[in-house]
């Protein structure tokens, strides 16, 4: 997508976007109105637009602007969130009208922060998984982007550009199909990320099972496909001002291995690497940001499947940590994994892990599909990850990590249970995650209800979201 500035004029083609103010939703470009002769406002006002963050009027230009269409939106308050709202709902309707050039005008001054939610709003907001359907029957996306607006920084567009793009990237992978996306080539792909300042190292599956990860080892080994572990670095062009780690659960398939799932349950478990996704997603743009701390990005890669070699229930099995863990529920998988990469990611000199996974389905039936249910053992932690998440348009909930629960997950053949049972299904989840993680603070992002959605959100399409990408990369950047 290229960037330009230009001054507001009426003779911009394509999807011509007026940003409007609540409380100055009237408040047109006068030429434009003019160009209108009055006509606009009425439509404003049959609609009933209050310029409300993201809610739109659309008409056909009819010939009278450069414009095929114009789209009126509401910026809300004209914060950066609201701006990434209206954007958002200007992507989602340029896409149903294919067109290639976007024009947007914002109403009022544009902050940098501003200007980079306006851009990360519309790549969001015109994004499709429609690679599978005929190249003819696609819809044209977004390919030049004029913001009307001769003051906005063009760094901020840019970098804007880069925000939108790394969740597009971890919309993608998540997105396809779990025969395009198996471990060895969900590796590969963070593999070729590796450049200048990223280094990319895999383990396959001999080398994790040699490495002591035996969660990894156990929930891989029942497909043909065989799991990997993979571990990124970013590091800093000059000198690094801290250290932290990301890890995400990379199951590219949840079967449900021998406690396997109803096919409801099975239909979208493509997603269930979605933690890795973001991961991968936020490293794929920590360069172009020139962030300046170091950043681990860790993830295992595996499909848990059905087959004469599956683990099973009653197994029992020994973490890279040396904890003992008794399989009752193949089905509970994530945990497993995660526990070897938590252990792992405990042995660097990194003073925050943050992990993502969609690990439970008790956290969507807790907080449904707008809430990412967030642990932290440090308040300091949750709350610039809550800070973060509401800027970047994420919703995160802090749930408790209650140590009563504990009692739940405790083994009786192993030191610990995979599954607590029926009640607080998320938070027995995390405190079981919890057991793996030594020194570094930690928090833990249940993002099973937000990483894939059902029904539309707002300019969100159905499917895979990039969860955790924009909250991530605003806690990086605000460190
Ligand atoms: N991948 C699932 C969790 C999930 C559910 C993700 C819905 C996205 C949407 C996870 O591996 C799982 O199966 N969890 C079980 C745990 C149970 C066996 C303790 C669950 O939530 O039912
Ligand atoms: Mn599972
Ligand atoms: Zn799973």
């Amino acid at each position: 997508m290229q960037l330009h500035i230009d001054e507001f004029t009426l003779k911009h083609p394509g999807v011509l976007a007026i940003g409007l103010n609540e409380g100055a939703a009237r408040a047109l470009p006068p030429s434009l109105a003019a160009a209108f002769g009055g006509e606009l406002e009425r439509l404003l006002d049959e609609q009933d637009f209050k310029g409300k963050a993201g809610a739109s009027v659309t008409t056909r230009a009819l010939g009278r602007v450069a414009a095929t269409h114009l789209v009126f939106v509401g910026q809300g308050s004209g914060s950066p969130a609201d701006l990434r709202l209206a954007a958002g709902a200007v992507g989602h309707f340029a896409r149903e009208q294919g067109a290639r050039d976007v024009s947007f005008a914002p109403a009022g001054a544009v902050s940098p922060a501003a200007a980079e939610a306006i851009v990360e709003g519309l790549i969001t907001g015109n994004y499709r998984y429609d690679r599978y359907f005929a190249e003819s029957s696609r819809k044209a996306a977004i390919e030049r982007l004029i913001v009307l607006n001769p003051n906005v920084s063009k760094a901020a567009l840019e970098t804007g550009r880069v925000l939108g793009q790394a969740r597009s990237l971890t919309r993608d992978l998540v997105n396809a199909p779990a025969a395009d996306i198996y471990p060895e080539s969900l590796a590969a792909f963070a593999a070729g990320l590796a450049s200048e300042r990223v280094t990319v190292e895999v383990w396959d599956e001999v080398k994790v099972r040699e490495a002591g990860m035996g969660g990894i080892t156990a929930v891989g080994q029942g497909s043909d496909r065989k799991p990997r572990f993979v571990h990124m670095v970013y590091r800093p062009e000059g000198k690094s001002r801290g250290e932290i780690a990301l890890v995400g659960k990379g199951v590219t398939f949840d079967s449900g291995g021998l406690s396997i799932k109803p096919t409801d349950g099975m239909l979208t478990m493509r997603c269930d690497m979605g933690g890795a996704g973001a991961v991968i997603g936020v490293m794929s743009a920590l360069e172009a940001l020139g962030l300046p701390i170091t950043v681990h990005g860790i993830f295992a890669a595996a499909e848990n499947m059905i087959s004469g070699n599956s683990y099973k229930l009653g197994d029992i099995l020994t973490i890279l940590n040396g904890k003992t863990v008794e399989v009752l529920n193949t089905d509970a998988e994530g945990r497993l994994l995660l526990a070897d990469c938590l252990s792992y990611a405990s042995k660097l000199p990194v003073s925050h892990i943050v992990d993502l996974a969609t690990l439970t389905g008790a956290a969507v039936v807790a907080l449904g599909e707008h809430y990412t249910a967030m642990y932290a053992d440090d308040d300091a932690l949750a709350a610039a990850l809550s800070k973060a998440a509401a800027e970047s348009g994420e919703g995160f909930w802090r749930m408790p990590l209650e140590p009563l629960y504990k009692e739940l997950i405790k083994g009786e053949v192993g030191q610990l249970k995979n599954v607590g049972g029926r009640l607080a299904g998320s938070i027995t989840a995390a405190l079981f995650l919890q057991e793996f993680v030594d020194g570094p603070k930690w928090s833990h992002l249940d993002i099973a209800g937000p990483a894939f959605l059902g029904a539309p959100e707002r300019h969100l399409v159905k499917g895979a979201t990039g969860a955790g990408v924009p909250a991530l990369l605003a806690w990086l950047r605000g460190m």
